[in-house]
């Protein structure tokens, strides 16, 4: 059985009062044990985190960076470790979004980026996706595939445990334009059984696998029907927290 995850993806939007009043509403609404059956994330950006982490603590709600260096510390400015995130309350981390992959962002960095997650106990998110040009050229299988070896290269399945998966198609990043149930369902299905091959059948069928790109009330119903799709990971609908809990309303599990 894998609990659906409902995770939010704020990326670079909301200001500091913008991002407590967005996080007390959800938790407002999701009172402790009344979400149960469904997990729920919340990933703010940087500056934001221990503000959200403080509205949150002592809930469900978990809290993620989202990215993080490969490094632990040291002379890379800007730059933000999994050590840090872990201080300030993370339990999780987005790696490898289309975003950062755009702006060169490599599948061996990706990589680098897991390990480190992984080596601080922060569960990581790992994106993977194809570009419109690559769908339409149909080499859909073949990018997500790298991008899944590259990303978990040299992670044992015990290590692996915690790892979430998002597959989130860039065209549908966005666009309003979001994967058919059918599509994603495809691409899940294929994740999956690369997971079985690499760790185990057993590890793969407690992999949650998040779809991402468009999620909104209207489609996250039929999206989250889909047998291998384990969630999902939202960007603009989580800004608002009516339809970020709308989207949370209609996993199948809350629905029964
Ligand atoms: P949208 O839901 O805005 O399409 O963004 C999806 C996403 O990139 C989540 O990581």
């Amino acid at each position: 059985m894998r609990i659906p995850v409902i995770a939010g993806n704020w990326k670079m939007n909301l200001d500091r009062t913008a991002a407590v009043a967005l996080a007390r509403a959800v938790l407002a609404a999701l009172p402790p044990g009344s979400a149960e059956g469904v997990e729920v994330g919340i990933a703010p950006p940087y500056p934001y985190l221990e503000a959200v982490r403080g509205v949150l603590r002592g809930s469900a709600i978990w809290v993620g960076g989202q990215d993080l260096s490969p490094e632990p510390y040291g002379a890379f400015t800007g730059d933000v470790s999994a050590p840090m995130l872990t201080d300030v309350g993370c339990s999780h981390v987005i790696v490898g979004h289309s975003e950062r992959r755009q702006r060169g962002e490599s599948s061996e960095l990706v990589g680098r980026k897991v390990a480190a997650a992984i080596a601080a106990r922060l569960a990581p998110v790992l994106c993977v996706g194809e570009t419109l040009a690559q769908r339409e050229s149909g080499k859909t299988a073949a990018v997500v595939l790298e991008q899944l070896d590259s990303g978990l290269r040299g992670i044992t399945a015990g290590e692996g445990a915690h790892l979430l998966v998002a597959y989130e198609p860039v065209w549908a990043i966005g666009t309003g334009r979001n994967a058919t149930p059918a599509q994603a369902g495809e691409v899940h299905a294929l994740l999956r059984d690369r997971l079985a091959k690499l760790w185990s059948r057993a590890v793969a069928e407690s992999v949650r696998i998040l779809y991402g790109g468009s999620v909104k009330p209207e489609n996250a119903g039929e999206l989250l029907a889909v047998p291998d799709i384990d969630g999902a990971l939202v960007g603009g609908a989580s800004l608002v927290a009516g339809s970020f809990l709308k989207i949370i309303a209609a996993c199948p599990q809350r629905a029964r």
